[in-house]
């Protein structure tokens, strides 16, 4: 009978336990009292009287060691290490593949714009979207309750903390960028001539819809030296709008206001999406307009410092979400600010 015990103690030295199953099983075989342990138990009364309290010391080693493991393993499954076999990781498992995110469109489309100018020697200028009543519209030739103030439906936020009777405001254009850069090169001792586009946010406040939307992004560009035309103007956007979509798209410049150039001009292009034949995105008539453009109006100068006598320069100014739309044909502006990632994906590697 020492032998037996002696043999059963190696194997519950040498028992490994995984599961919950095979605890059970090593439970019932050396814990249990209907296991090993009770019949050798009950055994004990048969063994000689001379050899009985020697079998019985490794009896009960046996039944210490036995519970021992067995809380041991217990311990280790209920804690999700599986007894000696580590953790249970399967490595033949297929990876679960990384998706990485894509660059938004409008982002491609702002870096695309960037580059098109940046290689005809323009710069990136930028500048606040709170800002006060003077740089967003005073400046900019835009008198005071004059309805052209209406037309952009302004967000206003508080009093100017300089100047109680100056509202501050959400801007609604980039072209409050364009008198801070000439404000500033007006004080320098030798005016540097500029060549400047201002990507950015603004903001309207229009009813969401497909359409209309109270964010988007507008770029608009400067360029201010001597004997700086109109000619230079289109030569500009005809070269950008060759760039950004195609070699043969064709271009018109519309006559049209704004207060702050004058000349003032509206562009179209040709519908990137019917391409002629008609379709909703251009009203069936074919043109699409992209950009609003101008020369600086000599009074714009004038707020800025800048000597009117001297130096002329054009502007002009365009919505990203519209330049994307034509581009990718996305026919609902709310989609750019959804962030959903169906529609995401779809840019994916451009
Ligand atoms: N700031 C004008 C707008 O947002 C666009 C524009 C810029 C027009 C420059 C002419 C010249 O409507």
């Amino acid at each position: 009978m020492l032998d037996q015990v002696k043999a059963l103690l190696e194997e519950v030295d040498q028992s490994v336990v995984g599961s919950k199953e095979e605890l059970e099983q090593f439970r019932l075989r050396f814990v249990s009292r209907k296991g090993v342990l009770g019949e050798l138990f009950d055994g004990l009364k048969t063994v000689e009287q001379a050899n009985r309290r020697a079998v019985g010391q490794e009896l009960n080693e046996l039944k210490n060691k036995a519970l021992e493991r067995f809380q041991q393993f217990s311990d280790a499954i209920e804690s999700g290490q599986n007894g000696q076999q580590g953790p249970a990781v399967d490595l033949t498992l297929p990876v679960v593949p990384n998706s990485t995110g894509t660059q938004h469109p409008l982002s491609l489309v702002r870096q695309r714009i960037i580059q098109i100018f940046e290689r005809i020697g323009f710069n990136v200028a930028d500048g606040p979207e709170i800002e006060s009543d003077w740089y967003n519209f005073g400046a900019l030739n835009f008198p005071e309750n004059h309805p052209a103030r209406d037309m952009q439906d302004t967000f206003f936020v508080a009093k100017s903390p300089v100047s109680q009777s100056e509202d501050l405001l959400l801007r609604t254009h980039t072209s409050n960028v364009q008198i801070r850069l000439m404000e500033q090169r007006s004080k320098e001792e030798t005016f540097r001539p500029i060549r400047s586009i201002m990507p950015g946010r603004v903001y309207r406040n229009e009813t969401i819809s497909a359409r209309a939307h109270c964010q988007f992004h507008q770029v608009e560009g400067l360029y201010i030296d001597r004997n700086v035309g109109f000619k230079d103007l289109k030569d500009t956007l005809y070269h950008f709008v060759k760039e950004m979509f195609t070699k043969d798209t064709k271009i018109r410049f519309r006559p049209s206001y704004f207060p702050f150039t004058e000349p003032s001009a509206e562009i179209d292009i040709s519908c990137q999406i019917c391409h002629g034949s008609g379709c909703n995105i251009c009203k069936h008539s074919g043109w699409v307009e992209i950009a609003g453009s101008g020369m600086v109006d000599p009074q714009v100068l004038i707020n800025c410092g800048i000597d009117a006598e001297e130096y002329t320069g054009f502007a002009f100014g365009m919505g990203i979400e519209r330049i994307t739309m034509l581009k990718y044909e996305v026919r609902d502006l709310r989609l750019y600010f959804e962030n959903d990632v169906r529609f995401l994906k779809q840019f994916e590697g451009l």
